[in-house]
């Protein structure tokens, strides 16, 4: 049933990581969870090791009203996974214009999927405004804003805090109180990155959910294809994801029983 979205106002800086590695980490702590790419670099996959040439996906599907459960992959994490599908640059402008046009196209099907109740999907989103992140936050029990600790970061903070990054006025209001912030790459060994992470963790208070460091492993993670904790387990970088899965965990209703069926087995 919860739905939590990776976004940010800013590119680069670490969402589709973050989206696989923390639906891999809570997968490990008994969540049933379904990881969705809203983003058209279609990237997300990647983490799950389907193949490069494995292109399709449920996004470019979009318009002809597919039924999103037969798209579903079963990755070897036991997360769930719909990959975006690789699009061209007229696909994705006619995609986000039928979007524009009915949003129900992406609304419904997503409204039918956060009916279980033991089902946590989490969504990578494009970078900054999307359509997608634009249908998704009013459904989000949770807004996860990744943010660098870097300077440009730091200065987006009364955006991300005062809720405007997701909408104006009221809705700016409604969405600030979901809205919750990682740091992503920090660097203890540097003053730039330290500085920085103190003065985010300072503004934000409780809603920083935590930080991740800056680590090769990361990148080399992606680079083979495989997951943080399942090729590191002993490193920084698990120990900062399994903290911050932990996290939103607190932060999401209980685990409900009895187990429910439908969205895929474990
Ligand atoms: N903590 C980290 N330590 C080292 N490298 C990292 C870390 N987090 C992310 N990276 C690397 O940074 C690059 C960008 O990460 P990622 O693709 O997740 O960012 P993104 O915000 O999703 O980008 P985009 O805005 O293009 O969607 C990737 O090569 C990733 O491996
Ligand atoms: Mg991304």
């Amino acid at each position: 049933m919860p739905l939590i979205c990776f976004a940010s106002p800013k590119g680069g800086v670490g969402k589709t990581t973050l989206a696989a590695n923390v639906a891999d980490a809570m997968r490990r702590q008994g969540r049933r969870v379904l990881v969705m790419d809203f983003d058209p670099q279609n990237t997300l996959r990647l983490h799950f090791g389907v193949p490069l040439s494995d292109i399709a996906g449920f996004m470019t599907e979009l318009p002809k009203r597919p039924d999103w459960r037969e798209m579903v992959r079963q990755t070897a994490s036991g997360v769930m996974l719909l990959p975006h599908g690789s699009i061209d640059i007229r696909g994705a402008l006619g995609l986000a214009h039928a979007l524009e046009r009915d949003p129900e196209l992406l609304a419904a099907p997503l409204r039918a999927i956060l009916t279980d109740p033991s089902l946590l999907v989490i969504a990578d989103t494009p970078p900054g405004a999307s359509h997608a992140l634009s249908i998704l936050a009013p459904m989000a029990s949770m807004v996860c804003a990744v943010l660098l600790a870097d300077a440009t970061s730091a200065a987006l903070v009364p955006d991300i805090d005062s809720g405007r990054f997701l909408g104006a006025g009221t809705m700016a209001a409604l969405f600030a109180g979901r809205l919750r912030v990682v740091l992503n790459g920090v660097d203890p060994n540097t003053r730039l990155s330290r500085a920085a992470a103190e003065t985010v963790a300072r503004h934000l208070g409780p809603r920083l959910l935590g930080a991740i460091c800056r680590e090769e492993i990361v990148a080399e993670a992606l680079a083979a294809q495989r997951l943080v904790l399942d090729l590191a387990p002993n490193s920084q970088a698990a120990e900062d994801l399994r903290e911050i899965a932990r996290g939103i965990e607190a932060a999401l209703p209980p685990v409900p029983e009895p187990f429910s069926p439908g969205w895929g087995a474990r």
